[in-house]
């Protein structure tokens, strides 16, 4: 197989031919599923935009041409939940819970203290680092959250930090109660809806709370969400992880734009998701790394309840930046098929994010695409641990 001949960051239109598979999430175009899949494809680049899709034999004329000899072309990966700015690591606490201990939110406090002990610039290289490394495997959206720092500065720190490199960044103080409050969680959670919130609120576009055992219960969530939401930040809630609990249902209450995690599923909380437009984000990093049971996606998607599949890329309980290697794990272990995998790994990362102009190949949307070196999206499921993304482009730039 040849490879590229030009990329698009050349001026003028580019038209990528000969792909064998393109995935654009729309239905109303190729095969008429979800995916929207179109054999023999090209797509047209105009600058920053998709500008056509279709059947090669139809590719209008344009400036540059790139042969995909073959492969298959999907949209960019939008991980709609990842924590990366942070210093340190727990390679130890993994070591244990794979010799049997349980995870707990407590190893949250082992990251606070180095996060707050290192350098904007440390927090800041570790953060493209980890950019980096997802972007080589094929995300061009991703969202990331405060949390490590449980401060009024160095929360606002995280924030600033992060919305530097994405639009998609999330104030969670509420990540756990601060151990500098370990005796007046009810004071945290004022500092969290108060001064904290005022400080971080300028950086973000959403809040987030950890409403668990050992974290945050539904009322002290409820009082951070509608606090965040008084000052412009849209809800998002980690909800049911570890244990049952209020989360997922407060979240679909407040119409959060998603609820994350979701193991612990009650009939009632999978009833409200499929009743609300709060999509149901599953990480199966988190249960993977921590060996826990596997969120059941297919009773989600049979009760009709959008999900979504992200990283949760952390280096307590996920610490992988890789969205193929979510899409196996969804497949092999949580009952969805390689087509609604790749679905909520794109199109539904985006609806986690209340957002139409990534997660689908369609005119008007961001030329966020990556070739894969594979002649279907399938394989991304298909032959797991593998590099399968072969160039990436975003904002019609190629960049891998
Ligand atoms: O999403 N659940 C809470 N927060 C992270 C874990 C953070 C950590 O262990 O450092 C999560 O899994
Ligand atoms: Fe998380």
């Amino acid at each position: 197989m040849s490879s590229t001949t030009a990329d698009a960051s050349t001026t003028g239109t580019t038209v990528i031919t000969n792909i064998a598979s393109l995935v654009t999430n729309d239905p109303s175009l190729g095969d008429g599923s979800p995916l929207g899949l179109i054999r023999d494809a090209a797509v047209v680049i105009d600058g920053d935009r998709i500008a056509w899709t279709g059947e090669s034999r139809e590719a209008p004329a344009t400036d540059n041409r790139i042969d995909a000899a073959g492969r298959a072309v999907i949209p960019g990966f939008v991980d709609s939940h990842s924590h990366l700015v942070f210093a340190g690591d727990r390679t130890q606490e993994f070591n244990a819970r794979m010799s049997g201990r349980a995870y707990s939110a407590g190893g949250i406090r082992t990251t606070v203290a180095a996060t707050r002990a290192a350098s904007d610039e440390e927090l800041e290289r570790n953060l493209t680092r980890y950019l980096d490394e997802a972007l080589r495997q094929g995300t061009t959206t991703l969202e990331t959250k405060s949390g490590y720092g449980l401060t009024v500065e160095d929360e606002a720190r995280a924030l600033r930090i992060a919305s530097a490199h994405t639009d998609e960044v999330t104030y969670l103080g509420a990540h756990i109660v601060s151990p500098d409050h370990a005796d007046d969680p009810a004071g945290y959670v004022a500092l969290v809806t108060g001064e904290m919130l005022d400080a971080c609120a300028p950086y973000a576009r959403w809040i987030d709370v950890f409403c668990e055992k050992g974290a945050f219960d539904g009322d002290q969530a409820r009082a951070i969400l509608t606090a965040g939401r008084a000052k412009g930040l849209h809800p998002r809630v980690h909800a049911n992880q570890l244990t049952y609990g209020p989360g997922v249902r407060l979240a679909v209450e407040l119409d959060a734009a998603s609820a994350d995690h979701c193991t612990h599923l009650t009939d009632a909380d999978v009833d409200a998701l499929a009743s609300g437009a709060t999509v149901a984000t599953l990480l199966p990093g988190a249960e993977f790394s921590t060996r826990a049971q596997w969120p059941d996606a297919r009773r989600l998607l049979d009760a009709g309840v959008t999900v979504a599949l992200s990283t949760d890329c952390n280096p307590g309980s996920s610490f992988t930046s890789s969205v193929p290697f979510c899409i196996a794990l969804a497949v092999r272990d949580m009952g969805m098929t390689p087509d609604e995998a790749v679905w909520s790994a794109t199109a539904g990362g985006a609806r986690a994010l209340r957002r139409t102009d990534v997660g689908r190949l369609t005119p008007g949307a961001y030329a966020d695409l990556a070739l894969l070196d594979a002649p279907s999206h399938v394989h991304l499921a298909y032959r797991p641990g593998v590099p399968l993304v072969r160039r990436v482009w975003r904002r019609g730039v190629r960049v891998v």
